[in-house]
């Protein structure tokens, strides 16, 4: 089963799903919208197919999405993983990977959506967060719940260590769960 990634940044959750990848799929296809992204280079390090684009280059997000699709029909992609992808998911890709594209988002979805996840829980002050896996809908982190992770956050927690605590729970789980929709898949 061929599977992408997409990413627009550093690629820490790309990294490991590369990394940890049951034997039975195979990543075919990094897709990055950034080129100056460090995701790249570590694909390339891996010997993984990039495709890079942006948006910018288009009249609109549908002719995108479009080229994206191309690229995907092409390489014989089942199955899309988010990993740190810094735009919705338009119609174009919806329509044809229904329930097949999945996302991790860095808070106890539905709490704290949008771009800063993170942040915006210890700005909050809460006790606790977490890390989501979850399908996408047209919503903004609003798919299908597949997997969540609680982070405790203490008083000694800085921004930056709750940062590591998530992306260290996001690096175990994200494998795990990939792994999961993978085998499950396999078998049915
Ligand atoms: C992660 O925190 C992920 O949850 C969010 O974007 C971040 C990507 O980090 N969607 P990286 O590029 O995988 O290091």
């Amino acid at each position: 089963m061929k599977v992408a990634i997409f990413a627009s940044g550093n690629g820490s959750n790309f990294q490991v799903l590369a990394e940890l990848l049951p034997a039975q799929a195979e990543l075919a296809l990094l897709f990055c919208d950034q080129p100056q992204a460090k995701v790249l280079a570590r694909a390339q390090k891996l010997q993984v197919k990039t495709v890079c684009f942006s948006p910018k280059d288009f009249d609109n997000r549908q002719a995108y999405e479009t080229q994206i699709l191309a690229e995907l029909k092409q390489a014989g992609i089942q199955w899309i993983f988010l990993a740190g992808y810094m735009r919705i998911i338009g119609e174009t890709l919806l329509n044809d990977y229904p329930q097949r594209i999945v996302n991790i988002h860095p808070s106890l979805l539905p709490a704290f959506p949008g771009l800063h996840g993170i942040r915006d829980a210890f700005e909050a002050g809460v006790t606790e967060t977490g890390v989501t896996v979850h399908y996408i809908d047209s919503g903004v982190d609003t798919g299908p719940i597949i997997a969540q992770e609680r982070v405790t956050i203490t008083e000694a927690d800085t921004l930056a260590t709750l940062e590591t605590k998530i992306h260290q729970v996001e690096h175990r789980l994200y494998p795990q769960v990939v792994a999961a929709l993978i085998n499950k898949e396999e078998e049915a």
